[in-house]
């Protein structure tokens, strides 16, 4: 298990949510989280963020506010459809602790300082975050051990237009730079994702396992089947970020990828947000196979928080 300092860049969603957890049950050194708006609004993903940290009993990680607008334009209301009025399903989180006082932007920069060759960046939103601190420091990417990043369908169809997925959507242009910066890039784009879901079965096991943070992620988990429901008629869930998660940790085997340079598509058009394969320079590594036992690993990993951290039922 890689226990490199890991920072944690999300726009909590139901799946961040269930990443979330994931990692604070792994022994993964998460020395910070930011948010951005991409499923909900920066503020909200932030407030989300801090009740799941309390309802976890791991308070102390802070969490930064970040980029509530992309680059071009401004936040669009999230998706409220697919991840509920507040992001995690209109499930009632308890209010809990207060951000830090630094932004996005500045927690990525700061940590790629204190941790420098050494910090793992795990980004599940839109990469808003990373492109405002590249703006402000060019040199990040030589800081940055590695980027593991959710997003993208290179070979597949996409799930917010045709061919765009909704993190690269969302913020097209940051993603355009964030993934020609030069930092050594996994991405973990829905090629991948898509074969790994959560099913009635794992809400139930979740629901049912007595912890107050589990049955929330067992109710917003069932809201999330029901969505994907509406769109596939099949009652299962991709693993979007948990999957990229738990790539990140070691914990999962990458069994298939291939090394190609991507080209985001920024322009306003109906093409917005395409991940092409392109030939040239800097290449980044795209997931298109995990381990069979993925879906397991993280099913386990996620029912163990009360023994894990000793949060009393
Ligand atoms: C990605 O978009 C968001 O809705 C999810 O949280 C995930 O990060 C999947 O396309
Ligand atoms: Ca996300």
């Amino acid at each position: 298990m890689n226990n490199r300092p890991l920072l944690l860049d999300c726009d909590t969603g139901i799946d961040d949510a269930l990443a979330l957890t994931y990692l604070l049950n792994c022994d993964t050194d998460l020395v910070g989280i930011s948010t951005v708006s991409g499923n909900t609004s920066a503020q909200q993903a932030s407030a989300n963020t801090l009740a799941l940290l309390a309802l976890a009993g791991r308070p102390g990680i802070p969490v930064a506010v970040g980029e509530h607008d992309p680059r071009t334009g401004a936040y669009r209301g999230g998706a409220p459809h697919v991840h509920g009025g507040n992001g995690v399903g209109d499930v009632s989180l308890p209010g809990a602790g207060t951000p830090s006082d630094e932004t996005g932007p500045e927690m990525l920069l700061r940590l790629s300082r204190v941790h420098a060759g050494e910090l793992d960046v795990v980004a599940i939103g839109p990469l808003t975050n990373i492109a405002r601190a590249l703006d402000q420091d060019p040199a990040l990417p030589q800081r940055i051990h590695r980027l593991i990043i959710m997003g993208g369908a290179v070979w597949v169809p996409g799930n917010t237009t045709d061919h765009a997925e909704a993190n690269i959507y969302n913020d097209a242009a940051a993603a355009a730079q964030v993934l020609t910066a030069g930092f050594d890039v996994t991405l973990v784009p829905l090629d991948v994702t898509l074969q790994h879901t959560f099913t009635d079965d794992d809400a139930a096991l979740l629901e049912d396992s007595g912890h107050p943070l589990h049955l929330a992620l067992g109710t917003m988990l069932r809201r999330y089947i029901d969505f994907y429901e509406s769109v596939d008629g099949v009652r299962a869930a991709p693993l979007h970020d948990p999957l990229a998660a738990a790539i990140a940790t070691g914990e999962v085997a990458i069994t298939a990828a291939r090394s190609v340079a991507i080209q985001v598509l920024a322009e306003d058009t109906e093409d917005r947000g395409r991940t092409m394969a392109a030939d040239g320079r800097p290449q980044v590594q795209v997931v298109t196979g995990a381990s069979a036992d993925a879906d397991a690993a993280i099913r386990a990993r996620l029912l163990s928080t009360s023994r894990h951290q000793g949060v009393t039922q």
